[in-house]
């Protein structure tokens, strides 16, 4: 049986927009979260708290937190990879925030500078901490369905990780076809190595579209019980340590296939869409969202 309501994490404004080139207003990113928000998402990843020169993209995020009118019932969430992370997230209040680990140790080194066992300790003490101050705490496992650096990756990797994680104490996991490269076996494979150690209700898919394979994949994961999925409005988003990957999938696309399937996400698809044709104008683009642009052309 499908699940009767699905949770959708907007992750547009961090993942959609920290690989962008050109200089993005921070009063922009703002009114994207105010747009999504009041589409009815109640979830959305703001920003990150990372190197800036790493990714320059997000360093205005105290600025980018400070300035959304927050909603009651909205969860926002932000990147922290480390203690100094961690510390700098924390004056902004955060309702959840995300730890970002690998299945593959290539990627690891690339994308966070350290290897997966080094990547555990310097989350360690973050989970404690968020845990102590009542924040949520996500895990992502990147490359969980291919690696840029790598080629295939074993559902066991998926596994370990998801394991090392629950050890320290993470709550949640996030199954990440960083590449998307995935196909719906090989999905349901790796979501079901997450549930070695987490309960479906802790898992969540964050497919990206390079591919094309990401609604497929949704798919896969909803026939296995899984209900939360990370996905971004016009399709935003790439990572900057993996060549070539586009963005997530995106959210309209999602909500439009769940609504058709009579599955509830509380989001109204016109508002949502208009969205994501108003952050693509931002950016100079047309919205990648399928959906998207069928309803502009109506
Ligand atoms: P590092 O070099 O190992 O860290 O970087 P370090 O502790 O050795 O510190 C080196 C310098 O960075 C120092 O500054 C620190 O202060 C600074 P310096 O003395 O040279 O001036 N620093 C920081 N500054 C701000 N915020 C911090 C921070 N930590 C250290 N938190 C680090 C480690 C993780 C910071 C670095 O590798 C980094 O920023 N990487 C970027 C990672 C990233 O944002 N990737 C994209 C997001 S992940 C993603 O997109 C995948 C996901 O969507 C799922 C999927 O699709 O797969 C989640
Ligand atoms: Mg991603």
């Amino acid at each position: 049986d499908y699940p009767e309501s699905v949770a959708l994490v907007d992750v547009g404004p961090r993942d959609g927009l920290q690989n962008e080139k050109q200089p993005i207003a921070a009063a922009d990113k703002i009114a994207l979260v105010h747009r999504l928000q009041a589409a009815g998402l109640k979830r959305v990843e703001v920003t990150s708290f990372v190197s800036p020169k790493w990714v320059p993209q997000m360093a205005d995020n105290t600025e980018v937190m400070a300035g959304i009118d927050r909603q009651p019932g909205v969860a926002y969430s932000v990147l922290t990879p480390n203690m100094k992370g961690y510390e700098a997230a924390l004056p902004s209040r955060p309702d959840e925030i995300v730890v970002f680990g690998a299945a593959s140790e290539a990627f690891s080194q690339r994308n966070i500078n350290c290897s997966i066992e080094e990547s555990i300790e310097r989350f360690r003490p973050v989970v404690e901490a968020a845990q102590a101050a009542g924040i949520h705490v996500r895990g992502a496992i990147s490359c969980a369905l291919g690696c840029p650096y790598e080629g295939e990756v074993a559902p066991s990797r998926v596994a370990r990780v998801a394991g090392l994680m629950k050890d320290i104490g993470v709550q949640h996991v996030g199954v990440a076809d960083t590449i998307g490269t995935g196909t719906p076996l090989k999905t349901q494979r790796a979501l079901e190595a997450a549930f070695k150690h987490y309960a479906v209700r802790e898992v969540s898919g964050h497919f990206h579209d390079t591919y094309g394979q990401a609604l497929s994949n949704t798919l896969a994961a909803l026939e296995l019980g899984v209900w939360q999925f990370d996905t971004s409005v016009a399709g935003l988003g790439g990572c900057p340590y993996a060549k070539g990957a586009t963005g997530n999938v995106a959210t309209e696309d999602v909500v439009y296939l769940l609504h058709g399937m009579g599955i509830e996400t509380g989001i109204d698809l016109e508002a949502l869409a208009d969205t994501g044709a108003w952050i693509s104008g931002v950016l100079g683009r047309q919205t990648q969202s399928r959906v998207g642009r069928a309803l502009l052309a109506r």
